[in-house]
C-alpha cells in the first residue's frame, strides 16, 4: 500500500510545519502530476491515510456516498479517532439525518433571511476601515479582520451584545491549540464553555423564542422530534467552527494579496474589475480550508488505487485550486478570472452553509477598502498560521493610504 513520495520528495502532511518551510504549491504540483492519488505514510504516532490531489478526483469524492463525515471532517480528528459530534453536528452528521438537519438550518442561510445580518457586516466593514485608514501603521488582522465574523454569527444567533466580548475571548483559547505555544487542555475547557453558553442560551430561547437562528432550532422538529438542548448547542458552535477563522483569513489574504499584486488593486478600485469576480479569485487564492477528510464506508477504487472500508482520505481543496487542468496559470491572481469554479467552499453534500454569507463578508470588505483607501502598504512581516487545515496569517501589519 505504501507508495514512494511524489517526485522524490516527501512532505508530512500532518505537521503544521509543513506549510509554512516549505513551497507547497510546487510539492502539489509534482503530486498532481506523478501521483494524483497516494497513500501517506503511517508515522509512530498516527495512521496513514490517502491523499487526493486533482480538481476532477476531489470533486467527484465529494459526492461520493462511499465516503463518511461521521469520524470527523478534519484530518487531525479522524487520525485521533472519532469526533465526538459526529451524527449530531451538521457537518459530521450523513445522510439522511444530515439532509433534514440541512434543510432545518438553511432556511436560516438564505439570502433573503439574511439581509438585515448583510447590511449589518457593510455597515460594520466601513466604520472599520474608517477607523484605521490614514492612522498609520496598524495590524489588519486585530483591528479589522478579527471583528467581523464573529461579530456576524453572533448576529445571525442574536448573541446579546454583552456576551460577545466572552464568546470572543473562548473562541480564541479554542484555536490556539494550533499554535505552537498553546495547551491542549485550555483549548478544551474553552471549547466546552462555548458549548455551555450555548445549551443556556438554547434553553432560554426555547421559553422565550426571537428572530433568530437559536430560536429556529429551538422549536422546529426533524420527523416530528426537537432538537435537544445538546444537539442545537452542537450546531450554533458549528456555525462559529465554520464561519469565524475561514471568513478571517480570506479577509487578511484578500488585503496581502491587493498589496502584492497592485496591478490588481488598481482594476479593483477604478472598478476595471467585477467585485463578484474578485471576491472568487480571492476565495480560490486563499483556500482557507486546505482539506476535508473523510472515512471510507466501503471498498472502491480510484485510478487502480484500492482504498479500503475505514481507510482515511483527505481531499485537497488547495491542490484543486490550483490544478492547471482546470484553471489557467493558476499561481497569477487575476481578479478577473473567468470561470473561477474553485472548490474552497467545497462541493456536494456538505457545501458551504455559509458560502453566501463568507462571500457577502469578503464583499463588504472589498467595497469599504475601495470606497476609502488609495493605496495600501506592508508595514513589516505577516505571522503565518501553523497548522495543517487552515492557511494563511493571522497578523498583518499594513498602513493604508486615504483617498481623496
Ligand atoms: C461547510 C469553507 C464560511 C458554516 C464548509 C465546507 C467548506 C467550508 C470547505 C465543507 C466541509 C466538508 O465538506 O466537510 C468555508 C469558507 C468560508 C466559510 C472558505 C469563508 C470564506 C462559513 C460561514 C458559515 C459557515 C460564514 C456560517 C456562519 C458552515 C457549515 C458547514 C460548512 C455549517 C457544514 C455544512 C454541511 O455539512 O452541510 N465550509 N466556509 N461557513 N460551513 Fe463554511
Amino acid at each position: 500500500m505504501s507508495e514512494p513520495a511524489p517526485g522524490g520528495r516527501s512532505l508530512d502532511l500532518v505537521d503544521p510545519a509543513t506549510f509554512v518551510d516549505n513551497d507547497v504549491h510546487a510539492f502539489w504540483r509534482d503530486v498532481r502530476a506523478e501521483s494524483p492519488v497516494y497513500w501517506h505514510p503511517a508515522t509512530e504516532s498516527n495512521p496513514g491515510f490517502w491523499v487526493v490531489s486533482r480538481y476532477a478526483d476531489v470533486q467527484a469524492l465529494y459526492h461520493d456516498p462511499a465516503l463518511s463525515s461521521e469520524r470527523g471532517n478534519v484530518l487531525d480528528v479522524v487520525l485521533r479517532g472519532n469526533d465526538s459530534a459526529g451524527g449530531s453536528m451538521l457537518a459530521v452528521t450523513d445522510g439522511p439525518s444530515h439532509r433534514k438537519l440541512r434543510n432545518l438550518m438553511f432556511s436560516a442561510f438564505t439570502p433573503r433571511a439574511l439581509g438585515e445580518v448583510v447590511t449589518n457586516v457593510q455597515l460594520r466593514s466601513t466604520e472599520l476601515v474608517s477607523a484605521v485608514v490614514g492612522a498609520g501603521s496598524f495590524d489588519f488582522a486585530a483591528e479589522v479582520a478579527d471583528q467581523i465574523p464573529m461579530n456576524t454569527i453572533c448576529d445571525l444567533l442574536s448573541v446579546p451584545l454583552g456576551d460577545r466580548r466572552d464568546l470572543l475571548r473562548w473562541n480564541k483559547m479554542a484555536l490556539s491549540s494550533d499554535r505552537a505555544d498553546s495547551s491542549d487542555l485550555d483549548a478544551l475547557s474553552a471549547r466546552n464553555e462555548i458549548l455551555l453558553y450555548f445549551v443556556d442560551l438554547a434553553e432560554d430561547r426555547r421559553r422565550t423564542p426571537g428572530d433568530d437562528v437559536i430560536s429556529m432550532l429551538a422549536s422546529a422538529e426533524v420527523d416530528g422530534v426537537r432538537l435537544t438542548v445538546e444537539e442545537i448547542a452542537v450546531n450554533c458552535y458549528s456555525l462559529i467552527l465554520g464561519g469565524d477563522e475561514t471568513s478571517r483569513i480570506s479577509a487578511i489574504c484578500a488585503v496581502l494579496a491587493l498589496i502584492e499584486h497592485p496591478d490588481q488593486w488598481d482594476a479593483l478600485r477604478t472598478g476595471a474589475v467585477d467585485l463578484d469576480s474578485a471576491v472568487e479569485e480571492v476565495l480560490r487564492w486563499a483556500t482557507p480550508g486546505m482539506h476535508v477528510a473523510r472515512t471510507a464506508r466501503s471498498d472502491f477504487s480510484v485510478h487502480g488505487h484500492q482504498i479500503r472500508a475505514d481507510d482515511i482520505v483527505t481531499l485537497w481543496n488547495i491542490s484543486a485550486n490550483n490544478d492547471e487542468s482546470v484553471f489557467d496559470k493558476p499561481r497569477r491572481f487575476t481578479l478577473s478570472r473567468s470561470p473561477n469554479k474553485h472548490l474552497s467552499f467545497g462541493h456536494g453534500p456538505h457545501y458551504c452553509l455559509g458560502a453566501f454569507l463568507g462571500r457577502a463578508e469578503l464583499r463588504a470588505l472589498l467595497t469599504a477598502l475601495t470606497g476609502q483607501v488609495r493605496r495600501m502598504e506592508l508595514c513589516g512581516k505577516p505571522r503565518p498560521i501553523y497548522s495543517n487545515f487552515v492557511s494563511g496569517y493571522d497578523t498583518l501589519p499594513v498602513r493604508f493610504e486615504m483617498s481623496r
